[in-house]
């Protein structure tokens, strides 16, 4: 895992932002597309609003660029605690991509509908683009993530067992009675530990006992965070918030 240090958000962002305007490009130069997997949270704030700038925007290729999310709350799009309204507010409302590049998280019928559907359009999607077998695993080229306070990672909170699972690439999981919204669909490890490049944007101080934790590295789990695969092309991102 590669710690980043930088003293500020905005910096962080700023970094983010290049590093996913650079990978695009050579994703798109090397196999025609690039995925992203945008998080949940408001640590992606400002990453996003700077997607939108003109000076990230008009490196990028949108046209070849495809969105996706490593998880939701089971609301409606528009509701305040939606994933995908905040990156729509930062982002999708003032850049020019497509709406059949975005795969925002189905949030209808039953949650366990909305994981299958999802799962259903993820592998869709990279048989179209790759020609893998249904039970490949998908390989996105950057997955964004945040950590919770308790050291939850998209909505893989502690003890769940979607954090065990093997088989399934998109589950739904009661999130715990302090998380907002407790019905929530995310994507598992099997699918998050693929990913070409992991970036973690944990920027701030109220999360630093956990940031040590998490830059231990080895050791016994004790966060969901920890699960992530901890490998040179994984970046975890902080502030100087953080001491
Ligand atoms: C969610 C998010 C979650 C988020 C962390 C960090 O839906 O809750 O996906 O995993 O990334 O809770 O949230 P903040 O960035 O707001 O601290």
């Amino acid at each position: 895992m590669k710690i980043c240090k930088f003293e500020t958000v905005l910096e962080l962002s700023q970094w983010t932002a290049d590093f996913i305007c650079k990978s695009a490009e050579v994703c798109i130069k090397e196999k025609g597309f690039f995925t992203i997997v945008f998080s949940g949270g408001s640590s992606p704030s400002k990453l996003y609003s700077l997607l939108s700038t003109y000076e990230y925007a008009s490196r990028m290729n949108w046209g070849k660029t495809y969105i996706f999310w490593s998880d939701e709350r089971f609301v409606e799009h528009e509701d305040d605690n939606s994933n995908y309204k905040l990156a729509y507010e930062q982002f999708l409302s003032k850049a020019s991509i497509r709406e059949s590049h975005v795969f925002p998280i189905p949030v209808s019928g039953t949650p366990a509908e909305s994981a299958e559907l999802y799962e259903e359009q993820i592998k869709k999607f990279f048989k179209k683009k790759t020609l893998c077998s249904p039970d490949t695993t998908p390989v996105f080229d950057i997955v964004l993530l945040g950590m919770g306070g308790d050291g939850h990672i998209a909505s893989l909170f502690p003890k769940s067992p979607a954090l065990d699972e093997k088989q399934k690439l998109v589950v739904a999981v009661k999130a715990p009675l302090y998380a907002p919204s407790r019905d929530r669909i995310s994507l598992t490890f099997k699918l998050i530990n693929n990913a070409k490049d992991i970036i973690m944007l944990i920027p701030g101080k109220e999360k630093q006992k956990l940031i040590k934790q998490l830059a231990s590295g080895v050791g016994n789990i004790k966060i969901p965070a920890q699960m992530v695969r901890n490998t040179d092309n994984t970046y975890l991102l902080i502030d100087n918030d953080y001491s």
